[in-house]
């Protein structure tokens, strides 16, 4: 079967968890949660966060994690019976357009990484601000893929990468700076905003979490650059690689507001 545009695996979901740990840890304490509270993570992937939400919220809260990937679910299913913690955190099959929960049943929502697959992000934050509390918090953290920059001389063809991820191999790559906008048009109350830049010096983990491979075999295919100017961009980069430096960086963006 073929995947969604932009589909990730649960493997390259850990790895890029573990490198932005501290940003997720962030992401959770906007919520305020409290014992007993019920919330919800829209576009849980495998349930990495929904398992880190567990205990903030206790056996006597209740934590859902929505997700249109059947596999996704399955995979959040199991490590959530592994963790002990299945009782009181569950996994749904959801799309994001449209979720199946009652208006202000949640005390607080968080989104990430999902909102750059979507053709309709507004409707997104709208069924989000929907399902929470009055004086709840809505929290979204996403990436501005047009901020991903790699040191290189070929500024061209790098631009053209960039923006071919951005803007064909995604729905919505520029996400993260457009989430001021979206939440704004939601009346979110005390809109808080903060970016966090993922720099790194290392050639292997950059190519593995932007999946380059995979974007500059679609670019050609899309004719967005020749065989000839990619084996120079990769050429390069891996002279400076060896060179020792190479260095990239992408911002994320993450909001918060409160539904009153
Ligand atoms: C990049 S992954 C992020 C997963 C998880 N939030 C994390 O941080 O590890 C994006 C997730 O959004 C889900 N997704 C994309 N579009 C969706 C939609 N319309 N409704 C629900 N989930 C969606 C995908 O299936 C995928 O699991």
């Amino acid at each position: 079967m073929s995947q969604p545009k932009g589909y990730v695996d649960p493997e390259f979901l850990r790895i890029v968890g573990n490198q932005i740990n501290h940003i997720k840890q962030r992401s959770y304490s906007l919520m305020q949660i409290q014992l007993n509270h019920k919330v919800l993570d829209l576009g849980c992937g495998p349930g990495t966060d929904t398992i880190h939400l567990a205990p903030l919220v206790g056996i006597n809260g209740q934590v859902i994690g929505a997700d249109y990937d059947e596999a996704m679910i399955a995979e959040a299913e199991q490590r959530a019976e592994q963790a002990g913690v299945n009782a009181w955190v569950k996994h749904k099959r959801v799309d994001a357009m449209s979720l199946p929960f009652e208006t202000d049943f949640f005390d607080s929502c968080r989104s990430e990484r999902m909102f750059q697959h979507l053709t309709n992000p507004a409707q997104a934050l709208s069924e989000m601000t929907r399902v929470t509390k009055p004086g709840g918090w809505v929290i979204v953290l996403d990436t501005d893929w047009g901020s991903l920059s790699t040191d290189s001389d070929e500024t061209d063809i790098e631009r053209r990468l960039v923006r071919f991820l951005a803007e064909a191999y995604l729905h919505n790559g520029y996400s993260g700076r457009k989430l001021y906008r979206l939440f704004k048009q939601q009346n979110l109350a005390d809109i808080s905003f903060e970016v966090f830049p993922i720099a790194t010096p290392n050639y292997a983990l950059a190519r593995h979490g932007t999946q380059a491979e995979i974007i500059e075999k679609e670019a050609l295919k899309s004719n967005v650059i020749t065989t000839e100017e990619l084996s120079r961009w990769q050429l390069g980069l891996e002279q400076a690689a060896s060179e020792g430096v190479y260095f990239s960086s992408v911002n994320l963006m993450l909001f918060a507001g409160r539904k009153e």
